[in-house]
C-alpha cells in the first residue's frame, strides 16, 4: 500500500509518502511570507499553496523514489482549516486521483495530527489523547480507529494560541510558540504566578484569562524590566500553560482507566509540556506516546498515515470530498 499524503490547511504546502509501514519522505514548504503579518493572511497562504504544491508533490515522489503509477491512494487534509488553503490541496488530490484512476482520501487533520503517534510507536487502543494546535485543543477517547468520543475542548483560545498571543504582548514573532519555549529554558517558572483557569475540574479548557492577565501585568511593568526578566516571565506563562494542560489530560486518563495515552499538535514539541507529562505518566504507569519532533507540527507524514489507515478500514472517498473550515463539536 502506497500513499500520497497532501496537507494544505494552513501555512505549510506538504506532500509525503508512506508505503508499507514507512514514511519514505516528508517534505514541508512553510511559508515566509506571514511573518511580517505577525499571522497568518488567508490569501496569501491561498496562493502561495498554489505556487508550491506540484513542486512539493514532485520533491516528495522523488525522495521516495515512488512514481504516481505506484500509488494506491492520495489521502488530503480535508478540515479544519483555511477554505481557500484546503480547496487548494483539494482540487490537486481529485485531479491527481481522476488521471491516474486511484481513490481519493480526504483526512481530518485534528485526528492525523493524533495518528501521526503511529508513525513511531505501535497501533494500539484504547487511549486519551490530547491534542494541542494552533486551532485547536481537546481531549479526546479513542476506543478503535477512527471511533472517537470528545471528553473536553477549549471554551475560548487554543493552548498554541495563547502561546502566540501572549507572544505577541511582548513583541515575539509569529509563531511565538517555539520562541517562548527556548526562552523559558533558562527562566524561572515560578517567577509569576499566572492564573490556571479551570484546573480543578473538568475537562474543557480555557486560555483567554491568561492572555487578559499576561497584558495587563505587562502594561503595568517598564520595557526595561520585561526585557531583563523576559526569560523569566515567558517560563512562568509556559508553566502555567502547561499545568492546566498536564492535569487534564492526567484526570482524563485516570477517569477512562486507560493504559495508552498521547500527546499530539503543534504544542507537543514544548519541551517543557513532554517534561511534565512524561513524569506524569512514569507516576501513572501508562505508556505514553509523543510524536518525533517534525511530526508535532503541521506535515503530509501524518495525513499520509492516517490516509492509509483510512484505506485499511475501507474509508475511501469519492470526488464530491468536500473542505470544511471547523470541526462540528
Ligand atoms: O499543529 P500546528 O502545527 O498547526 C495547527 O494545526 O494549528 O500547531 C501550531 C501551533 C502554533 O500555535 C505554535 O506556536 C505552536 O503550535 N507551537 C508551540 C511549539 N511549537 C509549535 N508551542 C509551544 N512550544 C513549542 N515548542
Ligand atoms: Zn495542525
Amino acid at each position: 500500500m502506497t500513499i500520497l499524503g497532501i496537507e494544505s490547511s494552513c501555512d505549510e504546502t506538504a506532500a509525503a509518502i508512506f508505503a508499507d509501514g514507512k514514511i519514505l519522505s516528508n517534505i514541508i514548504a512553510s511559508q515566509a511570507v506571514h511573518e511580517q503579518f505577525g499571522g497568518v493572511v488567508p490569501e496569501l497562504a491561498s496562493r502561495a499553496h498554489h505556487k508550491t504544491i506540484s513542486k512539493t508533490v514532485a520533491q516528495a515522489l522523488k525522495k521516495a523514489s515512488v512514481s504516481v503509477d505506484d500509488l494506491d491512494g492520495v489521502a488530503v487534509s480535508q478540515g479544519p482549516g483555511l477554505m481557500g488553503s484546503l480547496l487548494v490541496g483539494l482540487s490537486f488530490a481529485k485531479g491527481l486521483a481522476l488521471s491516474r484512476k486511484i481513490p481519493v482520501i480526504g483526512v481530518n487533520h485534528i485526528d492525523a495530527h493524533m495518528y501521526a503517534n503511529f508513525i513511531e510507536h505501535d497501533e494500539v487502543y484504547p487511549f486519551v489523547a490530547l491534542i494541542v494546535s494552533g486551532g485547536h485543543t481537546r481531549l479526546v477517547y479513542v476506543e478503535e480507529p477512527f471511533r472517537h468520543k470528545v471528553l473536553g475542548k477549549t471554551r475560548d483560545d487554543a493552548a498554541g494560541e495563547a502561546f502566540d498571543k501572549i507572544g505577541k504582548i511582548l513583541d515575539l514573532p509569529y509563531p511565538a510558540g517555539p520562541v517562548m519555549d527556548k526562552l523559558s529554558r533558562d527562566g524561572d517558572p515560578k517567577f509569576h504566578a499566572f492564573p490556571r483557569a479551570m484546573i480543578n475540574k473538568g475537562l474543557d479548557f480555557s486560555f483567554s484569562g491568561l492572555k487578559t492577565s499576561a497584558l495587563y501585568y505587562t502594561q503595568e511593568l517598564e520595557p526595561s524590566f520585561i526585557k531583563k526578566h523576559l526569560h523569566d516571565i515567558c517560563a512562568s506563562i509556559s508553566d502555567a500553560i502547561t499545568d492546566v494542560l498536564t492535569v487534564k489530560l492526567e484526570r482524563a486518563a485516570k477517569q477512562n482507566k486507560v493504559k495508552h495515552m498521547m500527546l499530539a499538535g503543534g504544542v507537543s514539541a514544548n519541551s517543557m509540556l513532554r517534561a511534565k507529562v512524561e513524569k506524569m505518566a512514569r507516576k501513572l504507569g501508562i505508556n505514553l506516546m509523543i510524536p518525533a519532533m517534525h511530526y508535532c507540527t503541521d506535515n503530509a507524514a501524518m495525513i499520509a498515515i492516517t490516509g492509509a489507515m483510512k484505506a485499511r478500514e475501507n474509508l475511501y472517498d469519492d470526488l464530491n470530498l468536500k473542505p470544511f473550515a471547523r470541526m462540528e463539536d
